[in-house]
């Protein structure tokens, strides 16, 4: 059985936005990274590896200071974006508190509005926004040929698309009784020779932005033949519960996940290595039912595999190697679990 992103290449040629997405700690950070030095360097394609993580995992990853200071080129052909989400929600917030201010002509903001912009920002939704947001901007800007988006860890990921589609029905909903009090307004107005104040059109116009940016990027993740949403997991019991869980609610919200990874598979030729120690070979042995299970749950969605090395997989030459790995795996899975 082959295993690579090469053979999802192949087989979906227009896709262009791959995804990561996945429990915490489990490889989404290292397989973004890796895939991205592959595209760049490889593939000899434009590519923007993107992260909102806090923990400024991609500067890690990459050995570079890179939070926070926009699309930092780290090899030919490879950029990174390591967004500040804190900073963003600052600036939006920012940006409301001043529309606020236009549109109702004051200077200050009355303090019960400020509590409650205050309690907002505090909110995750707040945090997902954001990072949608920059998501959405840098694939809009078109200057890549490939965006590798590294998600934080799985909740997130399934609320944020839950949360798109519960926003944007809410949304369409204000938007109709805005549009039909303004239809009112304005009759009522044109009858009186008036003109209807601007305030209501500025409000209309915040809230179908907000609407059409939350059904873009919900476009954009949903996208079969341009986006890859795939999943990282490791042969593990808790993470192929975690994963089968995922997969269902993905679908429900019309999600299809393109394809899983497994991370952190000892290879089968430690068996055979007189000198690797007695717990590797065990690592080997206790991960096989684990990879079987795998194979018969999750079968035509694996499109890769990574061995397990015996350090944390950092810098480009490290990188490099995953990154073979990820594209054709050198373990032959059916030969690990007995085929
Ligand atoms: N195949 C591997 N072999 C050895 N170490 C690995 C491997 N894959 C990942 N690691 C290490 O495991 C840790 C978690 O990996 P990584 O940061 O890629 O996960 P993540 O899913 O991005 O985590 P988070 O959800 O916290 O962002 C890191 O220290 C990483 O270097
Ligand atoms: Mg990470």
């Amino acid at each position: 059985m082959k295993v690579g992103l090469k053979y999802l290449f192949e087989r979906k040629p227009n896709v262009k936005v791959i995804i990561f997405a996945g429990k915490g700690g489990l490889g989404k950070t290292t397989c973004s990274a890796a895939l991205s030095y592959l595209i760049s360097n490889k593939l000899n394609k434009r590519v923007l590896c993107f992260s909102t993580d806090p923990q400024a995992s991609l500067s890690d990853v990459f050995e570079r200071d890179l939070f926070g200071k926009g699309e930092i080129p780290i090899a030919n052909n490879l950029y990174v974006l390591e967004i500040d989400a804190d900073k963003r929600i600052k600036e939006y917030v920012e940006g409301i508190r001043q529309k606020i201010r236009d549109m109702y002509k004051i200077e200050e903001i009355p303090q019960e509005v400020e509590d409650y912009i205050e309690s907002t920002i505090a909110e995750p939704a707040m945090y997902e926004s954001a990072v949608y947001d920059a998501m959405l901007e840098v694939v809009t800007q078109s200057k890549y040929d490939y965006y590798i988006f590294d998600m934080p860890p799985f909740g997130h990921g399934i609320r944020m698309i839950a949360m798109a589609d519960l926003l944007s029905k809410w949304v369409d909903k204000i938007t109709e009784a805005r549009r039909q009090a303004y239809e009112y307004e304005a009759a009522a107005a044109a009858m009186k020779r008036q003109k209807v104040t601007e305030r209501e059109d500025l409000m209309l116009n915040e809230l179908e932005d907000i609407r059409n940016k939350i059904m873009s990027f919900r476009n954009l993740v949903v996208d079969p033949n341009g986006t890859a949403f795939l999943m990282v997991l490791t042969p593990e019991k808790m993470s192929i519960l975690d994963t089968e869980r995922a997969i269902k609610m993905f679908e429900s919200l019309d999600l299809r996940v393109g394809g899983i990874v497994i991370n952190q598979v000892y290879p089968p030729w430690i068996l055979s290595d007189p000198k690797a120690s007695e717990y590797l070979k065990k690592k080997v042995i206790s991960q096989k039912p684990l990879l079987k299970e795998i194979v018969d749950k999750f079968k035509d969605l694996i499109v890769g595999l990574i061995p397990m090395y015996n350090r944390e997989p950092k810098g480009l030459e490290m990188l490099s190697k995953v990154s073979s790995e990820l594209w054709e795996s050198s373990i032959d899975l059916e030969s690990l679990i007995g085929k």
